[in-house]
């Protein structure tokens, strides 16, 4: 952790006023590198207010997006993350992929404040406005081939989900694959890629991309009646480490356990919907998730089939 990522846990812990010898001996630190660090902090754009007698206070955080604000979140985290934020990117997954290229490690965690192409699955795109969203995307060194590929669309969804319960009262809920719903509103999006040798089936990296709608308002025409936002009060760093907390917990736990959360939080489950395959339109019942992450379902004449991609369409009613 560095200075700054410390001097903000004290602030967060405690909520108190530190004088700048104070926070040296608790950093173990020079008072210069208190000073250099709380400079830095205030050009990022924290509000740290100084008074001669009695020392340093954190007025408010704001709702600041930095590699320091989610790295003093995840202090305890035993095999930490390596964070980088950036203001503008096109997109987290494109730079992501760039980076597993060239050898990033396993966790690294890519955040832009904005995305200006930001992607979804099929070819969409995904609406990805400055600071009223959250755009990530994590590298993850697989250990499986690429029939376990689903599996990180499920773990992602199970960590967005339970991030979101971990700090808000929403109960938010999964339309398979990869969308997460709260309230009939699409709130997230998840893209799962990967990257390497396909003859091997074998990847080098998958990346999970994942964009949360935090407090957006206003979303261009074609999505304006699907799209909505977490609206929680919670800031973004704050739902960034926990995300990323609970989607490294949830990579090393059994299957069983995420698809049982999984299968908890699903929309689909026991609902009537309609899906495209091979360019023929069916109705079914959606009966289950099995083991892989597919979609059970019971089509009108009885058979049972399971889903393994493709666009489905959910009839609320
Ligand atoms: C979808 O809804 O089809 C998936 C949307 C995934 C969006 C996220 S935002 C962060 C990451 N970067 C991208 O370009 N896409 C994913």
């Amino acid at each position: 952790m560095t200075v700054k990522s410390e001097i903000l846990r004290l602030f967060e812990e405690s909520d108190g006023v530190f004088s700048g010898q104070d926070i040296a001996r608790r950093l173990n630190v020079s008072r210069t590198a208190v000073w250099k660090a709380i400079k830095s902090l205030k050009t990022d754009g924290y509000d740290i207010q100084a008074s001669t007698n009695r020392g340093y206070r954190l007025v408010k955080s704001g709702d600041l997006l930095s590699e320091e604000s989610i790295n003093a979140l995840l202090s305890d985290m035993e095999t930490k993350p390596y964070i980088l934020v950036y203001e503008t990117v096109d997109s987290t997954n494109t730079l992501a992929k760039k980076l597993a290229v060239d050898g990033a490690p396993s966790g690294t965690v890519i955040v832009a404040e904005e995305q200006t192409a930001g992607r979804g699955r099929r070819g969409n795109s995904f609406f990805s406005p400055k600071k009223t969203g959250l755009y990530m995307s994590v590298i993850i060194r697989p250990k499986s081939d690429v029939s376990d590929l689903p599996l990180y669309t499920v773990c992602a969804a199970n960590a967005v989900c339970s991030a979101v319960e971990a700090v808000s009262d929403c109960k938010p809920q999964i339309k398979w694959v990869n969308d997460i719903f709260l309230g009939g509103k699409k709130i997230c999006g998840i893209l799962t890629e990967a990257t390497g040798n396909f003859e091997t089936h074998m990847p080098d990296s998958v990346i999970i991309g994942i964009g949360v709608n935090l407090s957006t308002e206003i979303f261009p025409e074609e999505i304006s009646s699907i799209a909505g936002s977490l609206n929680a009060g919670t800031g973004r760093a704050k739902i960034c480490a926990e995300i990323i907390r609970r989607l490294m917990s949830v990579l090393s736990v059994c299957n069983e356990e995420n698809i049982a959360f999984y299968r908890a939080h699903s929309l689909v489950i026991g609902r009537q919907i309609g899906f495209t395959r091979n360019g023929e339109q069916y109705e079914a019942l959606a009966e289950d998730i099995d083991e892989s992450g597919h979609l059970v379902v019971r089509l009108e004449n009885g058979d049972r089939i399971n889903l393994d991609s493709g666009e489905i369409s959910v009839k609320l009613k």
